[in-house]
């Protein structure tokens, strides 16, 4: 019989290979790579620590204890590895084997990682591709499900947990990306959906394809499930290692500072004349929090997405911010529900992880309209700002303009109009009763952004005891 290192080496060598080569082969043919190609791609050279490689799983229905049906590590590859010298916990879902679906060791393993990021404090990245709940286990794999829920809810504010859906994620395993902070999908090869065509058919008589129903389109445009969509697996990966940069390893860490190469006091000549000085005129937000940005450099969240409000990261002088702007080029920047509830929930990540918010505003206010407030835009509305009042992160909130003005005087002589303009419509009636901190030289927007963040940096600020806040839903 082979000795025990031999035994250990066989094993290895076996839960390297997954389902088996065919079965990579097959993956690969989908424009997929294999769950340990990923983590490969998506960690440090080298860097990649793997657990749980010898668990097997431990149903014995359906003949599921034969030897031919034990997989070496089963059906998901976890460990912790480095993203740019930052450590970072893993589960990568291995489709090759039972289709990635969730057996109860699986759910073990991916718990056990989860708990280890809680504690050392450090995010779980999730690389979704599963056939969804292991068929031949029934309720056992039902229960692994409900362990990992209640982890991303104890993760949820403690350490970042992103979610990266590369093939399918139907029915109750999407609850677990959608627990997570931030969900990104790979455009053509994944899907997300509570109940697949075939049901909807049933149920609805509706016709709809997979693609329809849960592409990555559908969801970063429609329905605001994910916040990015990448063209492949690789794209999305390397997307994955720039964003991690942005984050702070967990609630417990101030939010990472890069080396910088910009000046921190660069003049910004095109901000004096980027914003129209008629109200009606329409600029792009985005060039503004370019043109301040460290090296041009924005990381949008949800771009497809509610485009009337622009959210993501940046760096000002090498610290990490949350940006979030009015977008005038879009339904003129009015917010909405959509837009609200974006807005409300970057802010709210922001906040739990120590990330100083810039706010850029140029809002006439919120979109009228029956949609609007029989969709709720008042307790929609009401969670951007519960967001922003409970954020206690340094916050900056820079005013490029500001309309209202028709409203008022629509039909009224036009002398009353210029006189409400001369009287509200300039910064001094908000400057002179200290609602404005400043008037600034547009020009010098970053130097003196990156001035104040110098400053803030040391800002304390507690809230009342509490169990925890109670945010409209
Ligand atoms: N449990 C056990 N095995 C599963 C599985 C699951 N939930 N999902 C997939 N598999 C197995 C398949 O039986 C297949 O094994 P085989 O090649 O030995 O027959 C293998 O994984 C690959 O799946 P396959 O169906 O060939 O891949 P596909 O790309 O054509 O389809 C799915 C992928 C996910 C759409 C399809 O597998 C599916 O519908 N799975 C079941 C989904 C489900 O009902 N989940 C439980 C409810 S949450």
């Amino acid at each position: 019989p082979p000795s025990v290192p031999e035994r250990i080496e066989e094993k290895r060598r076996a839960a390297l290979l997954g389902g088996g080569q065919g079965r990579i082969d097959a993956q690969h043919k989908r424009g997929k790579l294999t769950a340990r190609e990923r983590i490969l791609l998506l960690l440090d050279p080298d860097s990649f620590d793997e657990y749980d490689m010898f668990v097997e799983h431990r149903c014995s229905d359906f003949g599921m204890d034969s030897s031919k049906n034990k997989y070496p590590g089963d059906s998901v590859v976890t460990g912790r590895g480095r993203i740019n010298g930052r450590l970072a916990y893993v589960f990568s879902q291995d489709f090759t084997v039972f289709g990635g679906s969730l057996s109860g060791a699986h759910a073990q393993k991916i718990c056990k990682v989860m708990d280890q990021a809680a504690m050392v404090g450090a995010p779980v990245i999730g690389l979704n591709d599963s056939g969804g709940a292991r068929i031949q286990e029934g309720v056992e794999s039902l229960a692994g499900y409900a362990d990992i829920f209640l982890r991303n809810v104890l993760c949820s504010g403690v350490v970042p947990q992103i979610s990266l859906i590369m093939g399918p994620c139907a029915g109750g395993a999407v609850y677990s990306p959608a627990l997570t902070d931030f969900t990104f999908m790979v455009k053509d090869t994944s899907y997300l959906f509570i109940t697949g065509p075939d049901v909807v058919k049933s149920v609805t008589n509706e016709d709809v394809t997979q693609e329809q129903l849960g592409g990555a389109k559908t969801h970063t445009t429609v329905s605001g499930v994910a916040h990015r969509a990448f063209e492949n697996d690789i794209d999305a990966l390397l997307n994955l290692r720039e964003f991690f940069n942005y984050l702070p390893l967990s609630n417990r860490d101030p939010a990472p500072v890069c080396e910088c190469h910009d000046p921190s006091d660069r003049l910004v000549p095109e901000l004096d004349t980027v914003v129209p000085t008629e109200s009606t005129k329409a600029y792009d937000m985005l060039d503004i929090i370019h043109s301040i940005a460290d090296e041009r450099e924005f990381f949008e969240i949800m771009p497809s997405y509610a485009r009337n409000i622009v959210v993501g990261f940046a760096r000002m002088n090498g610290r990490t911010v949350g940006i979030v702007g009015n977008q005038p080029k879009v339904a003129s920047g009015c917010l909405d529900i959509n837009s609200s509830v974006k807005g409300a929930r970057f802010v709210r990540f922001c906040d739990a992880f120590n990330i100083p918010l810039i706010t850029f505003v140029d809002v006439p206010g919120f979109l009228p309209g029956t949609a609007q407030e029989y969709g709720g835009i008042i307790r929609h509305g009401a969670k951007l700002l519960f967001a922003f009042a409970e954020a206690t992160v340094p916050k900056i909130t820079v005013i490029t303009r500001k309309g209202a003005v028709q409203i008022i005087f629509r039909g009224k002589e036009a002398d009353a109009e210029a006189e409400y303009v001369d009287k509200f419509a300039n910064p001094f009636p908000a400057a002179m009763r200290g609602f404005v901190d400043d008037i600034i030289q547009p020009s010098t927007t970053r130097l003196r952004i990156c001035h104040d963040l110098d400053v803030l940096a040391s800002k304390t600020q507690s809230s009342p005891w509490k169990k925890h806040a109670n945010i409209p839903l």
